[in-house]
């Protein structure tokens, strides 16, 4: 399956949701392929403290082949992708727009047939670009991730339509929840995700391993059996459902 993960507003936790789930499949069998597009704000490369030379930017530039750009996780069936930091987008390293979608679409199918891979995770940029766009488009499921800020909220709404339009199967994950209110705001959730028109697929809760970590470590590994950990394992078997029901 194709799965991306999307947000509004940045820092809502896409990098380490994508990657803490491509580790957490990994461990479990799966052959993971995680493909950063989030080419103005990479954030994967520093994750997985990745030693790189070249990047999706590199290949979509025509600078670099396939095996030059991917990058295997210690040893284990995770490869992955990175971009560099450029200002431009992904669609824009195209002289066509309407070829970006092919070349990317193309490079994905190239990578998960050479590699045999399961699973191909999207990490992406935040707000409503033609990258984001682009890979949405391609997934199978795309993933709005949103905390409970008002600014996130209203972005949510205007991507929900757009998600639903591309026909991306759109699903909504909140993330920093504060657990001890959960209960109390379990209506509030499930109001607000019919409000803004997505399938909820769950709640992951302000954890302060997590928070403590800033992005140096990766939870699913360091502190498998952590609340965050346990989380990340319970949005795999939703998402498995929720597929299910496509
Ligand atoms: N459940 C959580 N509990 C506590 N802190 C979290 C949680 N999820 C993410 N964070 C923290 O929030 C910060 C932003 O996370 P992350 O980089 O994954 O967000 P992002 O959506 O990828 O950001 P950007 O849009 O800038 O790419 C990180 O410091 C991370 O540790
Ligand atoms: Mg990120």
């Amino acid at each position: 399956m194709w799965i991306s993960f999307h947000s509004y507003k940045g820092g809502t936790g896409k990098t380490n949701i994508s990657g803490n789930l491509a580790c957490y499949l990994t461990k479990n069998g799966h052959k993971v392929g995680l493909v950063e597009t989030d080419v103005s704000g990479p954030g994967i490369n520093a994750l997985f403290s990745l030693n790189i030379k070249r990047t999706l930017v590199d290949f979509l530039q025509g600078k670099a082949g396939l095996e030059e750009i991917v990058y295997r996780h210690e040893k284990s069936e995770l490869y992955i992708i990175p971009s560099d930091a450029t200002e431009e987008d992904i669609v824009g390293f195209s002289k066509d727009p309407s070829q970006a979608k092919e070349k990317l679409q193309s490079l994905i199918k190239d990578f998960q047939s050479r590699y045999g891979l399961d699973h191909v995770i999207f990490d992406c940029s935040p707000g409503l670009n033609r990258s984001s766009l682009l890979v949405m488009g391609m997934s199978e499921m795309s993933i709005v991730v949103s905390t409970l800020d008002k600014q996130d909220i209203r972005g949510t709404y205007v991507i929900s339509g757009v998600a639903r339009r591309l026909r991306s199967n759109p699903r909504i994950l909140f993330n920093k929840l504060p657990k001890d209110k959960y209960e109390a705001t379990k209506e509030t959730l499930e109001d607000l995700s019919r409000k803004i028109g997505l399938e909820p697929i769950g709640v992951i809760f302000f954890d302060e391993s997590m928070a403590n970590a800033w992005s140096r470590k990766i939870i699913v590994e360091e502190y498998p059996k952590s609340q965050y950990g346990k989380q990340i394992a319970g949005l795999w078997e939703r998402i498995t459902q929720s597929a299910g029901s496509l």
